[in-house]
């Protein structure tokens, strides 16, 4: 038996009606900040993602040539793309623009519970304002967006220049190098590097820096940052607006681009892979041709919300079963209509079973029966069967769609 590729999922009815309910309330609240919807291929130039982060990404990637001999990746990360279409698309549209997704990802990488080959970001792009305003609202945009999903989670707020300012006599791949030790809390490895380059004295400073979560504490750790002021009125306006987050300072992030203000969220119930979401402000156009444009998003990876979620989100719509003998068949088929056009979900019998047997099965499968028998179809009636209580009764089409209606999903 065929099986789908390691790494990969199939969902089924149930989990699909799931996740577009999520989806629907992190659509609704991007909306309300103003966010309108984009969409990028599925595959890019290699290059694309290839500029910023060096040729070592290619082992994270799916790549392939294609029959031109090109290169390409399935994307692993939808920020570049975007960007890319900004410049291709709308670098003069009045700024800022308010841009978001909701896409599937591709990484190679070792699967397990919540880390997949594909899988979900709902992400958003702020491009051309580079305010702390800016900052402060992709971050509350964050927070509610989590909010909305029902998830518990922590908040870590960071901001690059810090870490940048204690290393920034060391050469670019070092600094980066560092970085990465960082994200990774890989201490063992920092120490390593930093012996190797005979700057040891620098890890009491970067380990307290990574420890602290005050703000004061921390600007005397890094020194004078050029970024103090806007830094300052960020946190203001974070505290102002009551956002729960922790400041953190060895948030480093994977991704090569980011410049600024940094964030990430860890959901409370899951294991190993328990971040939900990551982001910050990032400068990636000047790169792909266009004018240096400032621009701060996040991606909320879909898929770990769902799994901490867990299995709490039950189908909602109400469902009718249409239950009918031969000769109400004809009757059925409109008053199948009738409740579709009502905007009910209303399954009819396809499989010509008997009544008794059709009851059963719209016992399994839905609400409420509409029945229509030859009684039925004479009279104009019809009998509609609360499959919860067992409660029956005779009623015109009208009262029936009605008495659904009210009912909601019982
Ligand atoms: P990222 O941190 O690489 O950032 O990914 C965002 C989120 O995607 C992660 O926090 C995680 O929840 C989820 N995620 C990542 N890899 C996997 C995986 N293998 N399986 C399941 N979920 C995963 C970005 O991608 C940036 N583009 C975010 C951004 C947008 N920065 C600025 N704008």
């Amino acid at each position: 038996m065929l099986q789908k590729p390691r790494g990969t999922r199939d969902f089924l009815p149930d989990e699909m009606e799931a996740r577009r309910a999520v989806e629907g309330r992190l659509r609704e609240v991007a909306r309300r900040y103003g966010y309108r919807e984009v969409c990028t291929p599925e595959f890019e130039d290699l290059e694309l993602f290839t500029m910023r982060s060096g040729e070592g990404i290619i082992e994270e990637m799916y790549v392939f040539e294609d029959k031109g001999g090109r290169k390409m990746a399935l994307r692993p990360e939808i920020t570049a793309a975007v960007i890319r279409m900004y410049i291709n698309e709308s670098k003069v549209a009045p700024k800022p623009l308010r841009w978001c997704y909701y896409a599937d990802c591709f990484r190679y990488e070792r699967p397990q519970k919540g880390r997949y080959r594909q899988f979900w970001q709902f992400g958003v792009e702020l491009i051309g304002a580079d305010t702390a305003a800016a900052d402060a609202e992709t971050i509350m945009l964050a927070s509610d967006m989590l909010n909305a999903t029902g998830v518990t989670y922590d908040l870590k707020v960071g901001h690059l220049s810090f870490m940048k300012n204690l290393v920034r006599d060391l050469e670019p791949p070092m600094q980066r190098r560092v970085r990465a030790h960082l994200d990774k809390k890989d201490f063992d490895g920092l120490n390593a590097t930093l012996e190797s380059l005979d700057r040891t004295e620098l890890a009491a400073s970067l380990t307290a820096l990574v420890n602290t979560r005050d703000l004061e504490e921390a600007f005397e750790i890094a020194g004078t940052i050029p970024e103090k002021e806007r830094v300052e009125q960020t946190i203001g306006s974070l505290d102002a607006a009551g956002i729960k987050y922790s400041l953190n300072f060895g948030i480093a992030r994977g991704l090569d681009y980011y410049t600024g203000i940094v964030f990430e969220a860890f959901a409370q119930n899951l294991g190993a892979e328990n971040q939900i979401l990551g982001g910050g402000a990032y400068r990636l156009a000047h790169l792909f041709g266009g004018d240096d444009v400032a621009s701060c998003g996040f991606a909320i990876g879909f898929d770990r919300v769902m799994v901490s979620l867990g299995d709490t989100q039950a189908r909602k719509d109400t469902v009718i079963g249409l239950v009918c003998t031969s000769e109400g068949r004809k009757r059925a088929v409109e008053v199948g209509r009738a409740f579709r056009d009502a905007g009910i979900r209303t399954e009819m019998d396809l499989m010509e079973r008997g009544l008794g047997a059709q009851l059963q099965h719209a016992a399994k499968s839905a609400d409420f029966a509409v029945v229509i028998g030859q009684r039925e179809a004479e009279s104009g009636e019809i009998t509609l069967k609360n499959l919860k209580t067992g409660e029956q009764k005779t009623l015109g089409l009208r009262e029936a769609i009605a008495e659904v209606e009210a009912r909601g999903s019982c």
